[in-house]
């Protein structure tokens, strides 16, 4: 196929399209069906949240995307998942880590377990810059520091020379954030990406976000089980319930006007609707 015509076909398809995802885990023989039947759109510049009950499903359905589930004892049992035409879910796992190093940005639910306790954190910051681009360490070193101070780490030249381990959880968290936006992915998927952090991070993180967004059409995929993060961050929701899509739409329908009894439940769980941005 010509060079253009490609060009022109991958403009005509969504960012990521996810036909049909469903996921189980065997333990000791016994099969649990953990994603059923998971579907979703994802153009560029929008944000997909993936909400729902602990244990729905969340972690797992992106972990799936990723390639990164400890497979066994997890299997994906079938489905589809193009990104930019490529499916995720059939591509060769070389393959799947280049997608993921150069056009995808992951914020891991559990921070500390995703960076390496014996490399600074500079180190851990820039090995991705330098083997994804042609920049130098010096500039690479600039960068860091830069993505360091817009996740809101003070003294961020002296800070790159640490280990995690002196960074307390919610400065690890802001850290992944950073590594995650540094390559400027086409999709950052953000699993609780402000939990640990205080309401004042929390929402200068999400601002952080929001102008990545529209400054580069960074689509996302936010897990949360925040209502308020989703309300501010959505443009689309899917409700998980035990692994199945209890119900998908816009975030207004869904706010405003619930159509199944869990999704009508667990908003009048809510103190005060959210507001729409
Ligand atoms: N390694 C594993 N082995 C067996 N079962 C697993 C494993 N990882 C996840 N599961 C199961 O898959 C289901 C979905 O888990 P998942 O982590 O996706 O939930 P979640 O919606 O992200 O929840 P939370 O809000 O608590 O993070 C759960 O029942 C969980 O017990
Ligand atoms: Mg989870």
């Amino acid at each position: 196929m010509t060079h253009w015509i490609l060009k022109v076909k991958l403009k005509l398809m969504p960012l990521l399209d996810v036909q049909h995802l469903s996921v189980s885990f065997v333990h000791n023989g016994q099969r649990k069906h953990v994603v059923q039947d998971l579907s979703f759109v994802l153009e560029p510049g929008e944000t997909l949240g993936l909400v729902g009950e602990s244990g729905s499903g969340k972690s797992v359905s992106c972990l799936a995307l990723l390639g990164l589930l400890p497979q066994p004892p997890a299997k994906v049992e079938g489905g589809r998942a193009f990104f930019e035409g490529i499916d995720l879910l059939q591509v060769s796992e070389k393959r799947l880590g280049k997608i993921r190093g150069q056009s995808m940005g992951i914020v891991f639910q559990d921070p500390s377990s995703s960076l390496n306790p014996y490399l600074t954190i500079g180190s851990q910051l820039a090995e991705g810059l330098i083997a994804h681009t042609n920049m130098g360490r010096r500039a690479a070193r600039l960068k860091c520091i830069e993505a360091l101070e817009a996740v809101g780490i003070a003294d961020a030249g002296v800070r790159l020379n640490e280990y995690p381990h002196v960074f307390s959880g919610g400065m690890r968290q802001r850290v992944m954030i950073a590594m995650a936006l540094l390559l400027n992915p086409q999709l950052l998927i953000a699993d609780e990406p402000t939990t640990a952090l205080d309401v004042t991070v929390q929402a200068q993180i999400l601002s952080l976000l929001k102008t990545r967004q529209a400054a580069l059409g960074t689509a996302m995929i936010l897990v949360t089980h925040d209502l308020g993060v989703a309300a501010r961050m959505c443009d689309r929701l899917i409700l998980l319930r035990q692994g199945k899509v209890e119900e998908a739409g816009t975030a207004e329908a869904i706010f405003y006007a619930p159509q199944s009894l869990y999704a009508k439940e667990l908003l009048a769980a809510v103190p005060t609707l959210p507001a729409i941005v």
